[in-house]
């Protein structure tokens, strides 16, 4: 095994370039990071050189959003190709995605479009995983994502398709508890009925983030502190899943790095309390 291979434990950044010269210059005491894979795809750029400097001294997972998934189109074999050689390079503890698509007809969007909930959705993205977890080599973590629309032809709740799809496809769970809160609230079920229902035993990573208040909706916009009711939702996930990681994610307004630092904290403490 090589030395690169850290174990991943305790309350996690996710890596924005807006932080590389705080983080070279003063090495933060952080656990471990999260990268946003599809930013590092293309070999020589700044910010490669930059994850693989920083490497040696931090254990990373990768995050990703351009798998897409639930397209119905092939899965793009080039993407895949260029993972499979950042994973080599950098050997991330795992790689997730999100349970969602994002492109169709060549056109790729960073919106995270959600999914009819039916049982021949559940087979089409089961095959797909399993594509995915062949290339890969190892099992891939799926991430539930926050959703503003519902397909009338879903004939299941979406905690029971996350079930289906993680059982037939032996895939892990990330389990992200600021999007259960946002979907709560914009279609009216109970986030703790969704959280319960999840299986704790697949569940690798949780994250955490904060959404913008539209008044008539949730915003999954990451660009705010994590709000009081997910810092709930997330002791009830800690009671039903264990010690598992955490990540705090942070996409847009990002702050000064020490700010992330304290929802770690806050995260650290709540986590603490609830085991
Ligand atoms: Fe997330």
């Amino acid at each position: 095994m090589s030395i690169l291979h850290s174990s991943i434990h305790g309350c996690g950044i996710g890596l924005r370039s807006q932080h590389f010269a705080y983080i070279a210059e003063h090495q933060p005491n952080v656990p471990w990071f999260e990268i946003l894979s599809d930013n590092y795809l293309i070999e020589g750029t700044v910010q490669r050189e930059f994850v693989q400097q920083i490497r040696p001294d931090y254990p990373i997972t990768f995050h990703g959003v351009g798998l897409s998934i639930g397209s119905v189109e092939p899965l793009n074999k080039d993407y895949l190709k260029r993972l499979v050689k950042l994973k080599n390079e950098l050997e991330p503890a795992w790689i997730s995605d999100h349970l969602c698509w994002t492109s169709a007809h060549g056109y790729n969007t960073h919106d995270l479009i959600p999914l009819p909930y039916t049982p021949d959705v559940v087979n089409h993205i089961v095959e797909r995983i399993l594509q995915v977890q062949d290339t890969l080599g190892e099992r891939l973590v799926i991430e539930n994502v926050s959703s503003y629309m519902q397909f009338k032809d879903s004939n299941m709740t979406e905690w029971e398709f996350i079930n289906q799809v993680v059982e037939k496809s032996d895939c892990h769970l990330l389990l992200d508890v600021n999007n259960i809160y946002v979907s709560a609230i914009n279609h009216h079920f109970s986030a703790e009925d969704y959280l319960l229902a999840l299986p704790a035993n697949r569940i690798k990573e949780i994250h955490l983030a904060g959404y913008e208040d539209k008044q008539t909706h949730l915003l999954d916009t990451h660009s705010r502190p994590v709000t009081e009711p997910v810092w709930d939702l997330f002791a009830k996930a800690v009671k039903h899943v264990g010690d598992v990681p955490v990540l705090i994610e942070w996409d847009n307004d990002i702050p000064e790095f020490s700010r992330l630092l304290q929802e770690a904290d806050t995260a650290k403490q709540i986590q603490q309390q609830n085991l």
